[in-house]
Order: C-alpha cells, then structure tokens, then sequence
C-alpha cells in the first residue's frame, strides 16, 4: 500500500481535506501532517472535530512568525517528516505557506507532488498567496485545476503534464454539510437573526489588513450599512484593529471566528457577503448569496461574470452602495467549478499513479 504524506495548516486547508481524506483512506496510507500555522482552537481544532478529520500524525507547532521564517521551519520539519515516512507522493492544498513549504519539501527530495486548487491566479505578485501558487504549481507533478480557467493559466505558463480538471472540492464539503449545518448550528438564534436580516463579513488578506488607513476604511464601511454586519473576526484582523486603535462600531458586530457549520448557517441566510476570502466567494455562490469581494481582483473570475460577486475597492461609500445593490441581486446560476464529486476523481488519480 502507498504512503501518501498531506501538508495542512490553515483553517481553508482543513476544510478542503475532509472530503478527500474520507475517499482515500482505505486505499493508501495517508500520513497527515499539521504544520501548526493556524493554532487557535477556533481556527484549527474545531473543524477537526466538526468534519471527523483523522487527527494529525505529525503536529510541527510552527505558529506565526515573518514568511521567510515561517516557511524556512516548515521548510526543515516537513523534510525531516519526509525522510522518516518516505511516500511516494506529497500533496497540498491551496496557497498558504503551508502549502509551499510542503511542495518544496517534496519536491527537493524528488518526490512526486499533488497540487489540489492549482492554476488558480490573481497575477498580483504583492500577494503571498500568488507567490506560494506559481511556485506550487510549479513544482508539482500531478496538479488538480478547478476550472477551465485554472487549466488555462498553467498552460500559459507552460505546464501541460499532470494536469486534471477536477471541479472544485469546497462543493463537495459544502454539500457534504450544509443540511446538517441547517439541521445542528444554533447560531442563527443565538445572535438573534432571520432569513436576509443581516450581512455576513469576513476580512483577513493582508492587503486589507496591514495598512491602518484601507483596514479603517473597510469598517467604516460595515459600520455603515443598512442592515447588522455579523463579523467573525479571523486573529490577524483581530489584532490589526487592536493596533490601529479600531474599534467595530455602527452596524457592525463582530464576534469570534466560527466553526464551519455555523459559518454555512451564517452563509446560507445571509441577505449578502462581504469578503475578501477566497473560499467564501465560492462558497457565497454554492448557496445562492450575492457577494461584494473586497479586493481589486479575484482568482475565481467565473463569479464575477455571472453577478453574483462584484469585485469592490477599500473604500465605505463604495462598500456600502455595493452591499445594498448585491443584497437586490438575483440571477441564473449554472455550476461554474464542477459538479461536487472532486475528490472522488482526485482519489482514483492519486490511487492509480
Ligand atoms: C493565512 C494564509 C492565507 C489564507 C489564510 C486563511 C499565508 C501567507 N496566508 O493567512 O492565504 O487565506 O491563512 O485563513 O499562508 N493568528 C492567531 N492564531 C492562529 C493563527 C493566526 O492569532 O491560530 C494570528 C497571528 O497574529 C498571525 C496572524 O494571525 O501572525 C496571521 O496568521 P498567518 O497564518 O501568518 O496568516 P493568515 O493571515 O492567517
Ligand atoms: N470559515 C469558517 N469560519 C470563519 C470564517 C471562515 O469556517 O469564521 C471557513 C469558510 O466557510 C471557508 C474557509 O473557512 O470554508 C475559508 O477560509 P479563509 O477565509 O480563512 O481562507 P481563504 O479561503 O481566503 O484562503
């Protein structure tokens, strides 16, 4: 039987494991190895528990640190991980540093890598994200794309091999959960809200965040709209506004980052998302919720072009007429990232090889 080594370490991550995890376990020795980048309970054991993810073989406690310090002791544990279980493949999830840390890893010790969300590009090199993707990719040698746009933008840069259109395996956790996130979460109650009686908003990329004045300009822009802005604030944010001096105000009602059911409750009811994540643009469209994406560009393009995600600047004015147009919004919506059977072809691929 193979052993197959997966390198997680963000909350995305997680949540994109469970589904694939489930279908290869039993057909190969998957190892998994948490490399410790997201380490709060509520960004990290939570969804272990919720989604029933095998608990880690390897737990690297890196925490948080610069890039260049982070990765470099992903970089040196994951290869000591690498040289005690001697896989025949590596695979990695997304754009985190996590993920570069692993293929890199993998890849200096000749082992095959499985890139799962590749050809996904926002071509805004300021991004860490796009910097760990393209290196990724890269690397890789079997690489999973979720769109035809994803297929694209690796052929533009020359990768052809090992390519798959697989679809996008956020469906299939999304359809794997959300009637029991219906059925179980109780959070709807416990803040008090109805069908369409809010807006839900998470911001975390850096971009966003690092600087004061956009950071400002984002929750001044929450704090204006016209309905309650329910915040699940993610730590970075957390802190930044900390340090800024911020304080949520107006609409705007922050709490802490949510397990992943009771982030599909508050999806799901939600009369609009505004976000700046890359999963919670899809995942906004999975269940019929217009979205403002907070961001001058976005990898998943295709949203963008049926309306139901607008690409909106750092400032509140702009923030406020988008979210109040978007929460209007209604529209067609053909499946643009696969039919939610991703891991089942990403499994028989990964067995066969
Ligand atoms: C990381 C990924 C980003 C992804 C996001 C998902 C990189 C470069 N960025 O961003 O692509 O969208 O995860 O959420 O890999 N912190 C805590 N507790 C935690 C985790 C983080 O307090 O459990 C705080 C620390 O102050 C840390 C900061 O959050 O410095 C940022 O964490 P980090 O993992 O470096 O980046 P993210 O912003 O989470
Ligand atoms: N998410 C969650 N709780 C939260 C915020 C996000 O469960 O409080 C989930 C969200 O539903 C999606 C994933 O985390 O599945 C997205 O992660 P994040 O926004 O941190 O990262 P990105 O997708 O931008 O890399």
């Amino acid at each position: 039987m193979q052993t197959l080594v997966t390198v997680i370490g963000a909350r995305p991550q997680f949540i994109k494991a469970a589904p694939l995890s489930r279908c290869l376990r039993g057909r190969l020795r998957e190892v998994l190895v948490h490399t410790g980048q997201h380490y709060d309970a509520g960004m990290s054991d939570i969804f272990f528990d919720e989604l029933a993810i095998p608990q880690p073989d390897y737990n690297l406690g890196i925490g948080s640190d610069s890039h260049g310090a982070q990765t470099g002791r992903m970089l040196a544990e994951i290869e000591r991980v690498l040289d005690i279980e001697k896989p025949s493949q590596v695979l990695v999830y997304g754009d985190t540093n996590s993920t570069l840390a692993g293929a890199l890893a993998a890849a200096k010790l000749h082992i095959p890598v499985i890139h799962v969300e590749a050809g996904l590009r926002s071509f805004n090199r300021d991004m860490p994200e796009e910097i760990n993707r393209v290196l990724t990719d890269r690397l890789s040698t079997t690489l999973f794309a979720p769109s035809d746009v994803a297929v694209r933008n690796l052929r533009d840069e020359g990768i052809r091999d090992g390519v798959h259109e697989v679809g996008d395996i956020m469906l299939d956790a999304v359809n794997a959960n959300v009637a029991r996130a219906a059925e179980c979460s109780r959070i709807l109650a416990a803040l008090g809200l109805s069908k369409k009686s809010y807006y839900l908003c998470t911001i975390h990329r850096a971009e966003n965040t690092d600087d004061p004045v956009t950071l400002r300009a984002i929750f001044d822009g929450l704090a204006s709209l016209d309905r309650d802005a329910i915040v699940p604030l993610h730590p970075r944010t957390a802190r930044k506004l900390a340090e800024s001096g911020i304080a949520p105000r107006g609409a705007v009602r922050a709490v802490d980052p949510v397990g992943y059911l009771d982030m599909l409750a508050l999806q799901s009811s939600a009369a609009a998302i505004l976000t700046d994540s890359g999963g919670v643009q899809k995942e906004a469209y999975y269940c019929g919720v217009p979205c403002v994406t907070i961001r001058r560009e976005t990898e998943w393009v295709e949203t963008v072009g049926t309306g139901w995600n607008v690409l909106c600047g750092a400032d509140a004015e702009t923030i406020r007429r988008a979210a109040a147009a978007q929460a209007q919004f209604d529209g067609p919506r053909p499946p643009l990232y696969g039919d939610g059977r991703a891991s089942a072809r990403i499994s028989e691929i990964i067995v066969r090889a």
